[in-house]
């Protein structure tokens, strides 16, 4: 496995490769949900490359940047085991050149200003402009990306699509934890009584898909859900039910829909969803 610490690096490695490439672009800090990534990505191209990458233009003023967990060693381990071609682990300085001062930027904003987006202003287009370098600089076959951030695979289905970017967007299902709960990197920040509690937030959305799907008013149905969550401790963002393609309020006749929730314990946000048809 090969360690390519800067974008020149990643380049002479680039030039000289042949056969189809994956990109598998993440934080770090990987758990076996980014692991199951490399593993699908590895059937879908001759090559797997794991990018590494706190992006400091996707986290607002108050959030985890400076905290998030940097753990590069332990991550090289595990993916070498994986046995992905290349870890790509840029520097800030190679992703953003000219810092701060950067001027262009991805905006998506129709599917970027709601649900995630509205609470985090920016967010999706530190994302959507992140993800689009990677794919410059790496120039993958296709991608992977967890349907755990949902609204961030179909940002990303949609800038691919505006854009034309030459890359087969693939989304994978959630991974989680034999008790439902998500696996997530900020599931490291609960406390031991508050990863207890945690797994209600799937049950919640499991619990009321089934409560929709058998008729009940959709209104009532979320209205439910949260002041279940709430009894159990959660601060909501927010819980809602959206179209599935482009996360658009959902209409009578729309059937693929998918629920999304967003709730803090204590400090820790998570986020869940859960796709059904009706
Ligand atoms: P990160 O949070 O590190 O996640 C990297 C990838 O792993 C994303 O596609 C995410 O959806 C996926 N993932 C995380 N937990 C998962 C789980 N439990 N099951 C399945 N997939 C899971 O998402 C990002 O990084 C960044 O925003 C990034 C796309 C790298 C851009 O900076």
């Amino acid at each position: 496995m090969q360690l390519l610490k800067s974008l020149e690096e990643l380049r002479g490695w680039r030039n000289q490769m042949e056969g189809t490439v994956a990109l598998v672009p993440t934080m770090g800090n990987l758990h076996e949900g980014h692991l199951k990534l490399v593993d699908l990505a590895k059937q879908h191209a001759e090559h797997v490359v794991v990018s590494i990458f706190v992006n400091p233009m996707q986290f607002g003023a108050n959030e985890d940047l400076d905290s998030y967990p940097r753990t590069l060693d332990a991550d090289c381990l595990a993916l070498a085991e994986r046995k992905v071609t290349a870890v790509f682990a840029p520097t800030v300085a190679d992703v953003y050149p000219r810092g701060l001062a950067q001027q262009t930027f991805i905006e998506v904003p129709e599917i970027s200003d709601i649900l995630c987006g509205a609470s985090r202003p920016g967010h999706f287009r530190g994302v959507a402009t992140v993800v689009a370098k990677l794919f410059n600089m790496v120039q993958p076959d296709v991608a992977v990306f967890g349907e755990k951030d949902f609204q961030q695979l179909q940002v990303i289905r949609l800038m691919t699509q505006d854009l034309s970017l030459p890359v087969d967007i693939i989304g994978m299902p959630t991974e989680r934890a034999d008790d439902g709960l998500a696996l997530s990197s900020r599931n490291g920040y609960l406390s031991a009584k508050q990863r207890n509690i945690a797994p209600v937030i799937y049950q919640t959305l499991q619990q009321t898909a089934a409560t929709i799907q058998s008729g009940t008013a959709v209104e009532q149905a979320l209205l439910e859900a949260q002041e279940h969550l709430k009894s159990k401790g959660f601060r909501m963002d927010y819980l809602e039910l959206r179209r599935r393609d482009n996360l658009a309020q959902v209409q009578e006749t729309d059937r693929q829909l998918v629920l999304l929730v967003a709730a803090y314990l204590g400090t820790t946000r998570l986020i869940d969803n859960l796709q059904f048809d009706r």
